[in-house]
């Protein structure tokens, strides 16, 4: 997984490569959190009855690191990252890792990796993965006293297949990803075990996702399996407003870049019947990006809507606006970058 041409870095995936190493905190009661290990080890030591394993008791976080035109190696938004991990750490009682811990893992990780960071110009990342596991052992359920921090990382392509291309999504309510007063507005694993099976009906489908409808009521738009949604209509941005979606970061970057191109937000809950209306639309995240969605199948009635075959032109200047500051060619004036190296 080095040494690769530019055009092998270009065809990467969202995926997940072995790198170097990875680093490891682990936390106990009575001692707090131990120093930072570093091992090549791809596997955890994880008891049989650890509550991670039977209780959900999992986080985790997704950011990336990427290597500027000028040579520089930036971490994008590494802070509002440190910040939603807590709040993640905290819903599910976990230990909570201090912000310098959670700052030194990342940067560490990609200190050490630096031979698997992929070229300026090439289009791929490094995605860091840090995630936080309970690991006390019971049978009865409890927070778990005893955690493992873990941040490994590995070389991206986007998340969806080819790059900035229209996916289509599907909306279905047979399921729900998250519980009207649950935990949607966190990033845990267990949200995500509960999108699987809409996901695969949404596969079934020919779609690349599922835009989930609010739990309550379904009657407003919520987001995605591993992304936010945002429309295009009048020269607005408008996104949901929804305590069961996960505050995504790429969202208010792009709500702040929209600002500054003129462009008016509204975040407000958005009824589902408003789709029929948007000139654009779009999921957004760390590992999206912004994908353009080319449709939208609403499974309910069986009825489509067709939004573009390439990618509409607000998007499309919001997605450069991005990329450009996170590689370093356009200033950084919200100090969203954390020079690595
Ligand atoms: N919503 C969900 C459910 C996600 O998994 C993600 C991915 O991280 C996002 C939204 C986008 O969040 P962010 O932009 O912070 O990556
Ligand atoms: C990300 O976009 O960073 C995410 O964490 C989504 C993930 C489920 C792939």
């Amino acid at each position: 997984m080095v040494n690769l041409a530019d055009w092998e870095w270009s065809e990467l995936r969202f995926d997940y490569y072995k790198t170097d190493c990875n680093i490891r905190y682990s936390f106990a009661p009575d001692t707090g959190w131990s120093d930072m290990q570093l091992t090549e080890d791809e596997t955890l030591p994880v008891p049989l009855a650890a509550a991670c394993l039977h209780y959900g008791s999992s986080l985790f976080e997704g950011l990336k690191a990427f290597r500027g035109v000028d040579g520089k190696v930036r971490i994008f938004r590494l802070e509002d990252t440190v910040q939603r991990l807590q709040a993640s750490a905290a819903r599910l009682c976990l230990p909570i890792p201090p912000r310098e811990m959670i700052v030194e893992g990342c940067c560490e990780v990609v200190r050490r990796n630096l031979r698997h960071l992929p070229p300026y110009g090439t289009g791929a990342a490094m995605y860091l993965r840090p995630l936080e596991i309970g690991t006390s052992t019971s049978f009865g359920v409890k927070p778990s006293e005893e955690a493992l921090f873990v941040v490994f990382c590995s070389p991206v392509g986007p998340y969806f297949k080819g790059g900035i291309r229209p996916i289509d999504v599907a909306i279905d309510c047979e399921q729900d990803r998250v519980a009207a007063r649950g935990t949607g507005d966190v990033k845990i694993g267990a949200n995500y075990a509960a999108s699987l099976l809409p996901y695969r009906h949404a596969r079934e489908l020919g779609c690349a996702s599922v835009l989930f409808l609010d739990p309550l009521e379904h009657r407003y738009l919520d987001e995605c399996v591993a992304a936010n949604f945002f429309a295009i209509r009048d020269g607005k941005y408008i996104t949901p407003k929804s305590t069961t979606i996960l505050p995504s970061i790429t969202n208010r970057t792009l709500q702040t870049l929209a600002e500054e191109l003129g462009i008016e937000v509204e975040v407000r809950p958005i009824p589902v019947e408003e789709i029929a209306s948007f000139e654009e639309c779009g999921c957004c995240g760390t590992g999206a990006i912004i994908a353009p969605i080319g449709n939208i199948v609403d499974m309910r009635n069986g009825k489509r809507y067709h939004y573009t075959d390439s990618v509409g032109s607000t998007s499309f200047a919001l997605y450069q606006r991005l990329l450009d500051i996170q590689y370093g060619v356009a200033e950084d004036v919200h100090g969203w970058n954390t020079i690595v190296e």
